[in-house]
């Protein structure tokens, strides 16, 4: 692979809400024994905090005031748990009021900055696969792998309503696709550091396949180098 040897192996796995990120994220980076760092999980945890500390989310200055102050921590044990200022938020950051508020915050520069910042300190511990939606283009510019994941938006509502269900949460599947294509839209028109594919990134429709298979492409395509 590339130029850096496998343990330290830098793989950015960037898309759209609901295309299936997470679960392969964490499948190579086991497969490849790698630490796995969901950033969306970071600005979620923002979003949760300036919701909890009942601060508008409109207002720029303090929320970015919210994300200087917060210690935000994910832990590399198997249950992956997401920690804001000393408290328990892995739950609490999938919760949809949260995904309703985490696109603005996560617009504003200053949030980023501090982000991208731990981001990168996670990174220079060793090898990563992060995932997110700047990963390819900002944060780990020289990533030795970087994928783009898609999936028809559709079939994106769907899996993120199953999730939801499973998780015993209970919304529409209408209302998972609004909230999701707000979401991706804010995304995409952001200014800075917006969702989209970095020029070398490849690019994986991942509709109709198995997880597995969108796995063993990722593996394959990181020994290839
Ligand atoms: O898992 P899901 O696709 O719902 O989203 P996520 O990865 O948890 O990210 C939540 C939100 O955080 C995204 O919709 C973006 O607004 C923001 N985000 C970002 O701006 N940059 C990243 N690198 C990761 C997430």
């Amino acid at each position: 692979m590339a130029h850096r040897k496998q343990h330290d192996l830098q793989i950015a796995i960037d898309g759209p809400a609901g295309a299936g990120k997470s679960t392969v994220a964490k499948l190579v980076a086991k497969g490849l024994n790698l630490f796995y760092v969901d950033t969306g999980a970071m600005y979620r945890a923002i979003a949760y905090k300036a919701l909890s500390s009942r601060i508008p989310i409109n207002d720029e200055e303090q929320v970015s005031q919210i994300a200087q102050r917060t210690e935000v921590m994910l832990d590399h044990s198997d249950e992956r748990l997401v920690w804001c200022d000393g408290q328990n938020v892995t739950q609490a950051i999938r919760n949809p009021e949260v995904s309703r508020a985490v696109a603005t915050v996560a617009a504003y520069a200053k949030v980023r900055e501090r982000l991208v910042e731990l981001q990168r300190v996670e990174a220079a511990r060793g090898g990563v696969v992060m995932d997110g939606r700047d990963i390819g283009t900002h944060v780990l510019p020289e990533a030795d792998l970087k994928i783009f994941l898609t999936a028809s938006a559709d079939e994106r509502a769907r899996r993120r309503w199953i999730e939801l269900r499973n998780s015993g949460r209970n919304v529409s599947i209408e209302e998972v696709a609004q909230d999701m294509e707000r979401r991706d839209r804010q995304d995409m028109e952001r200014e800075v550091s917006p969702l989209e594919p970095a020029r070398d990134a490849k690019i994986l429709d991942t509709t109709g396949l198995k997880v597995e298979d969108i796995v063993t492409e990722i593996l394959r395509l990181a020994q290839e180098g």
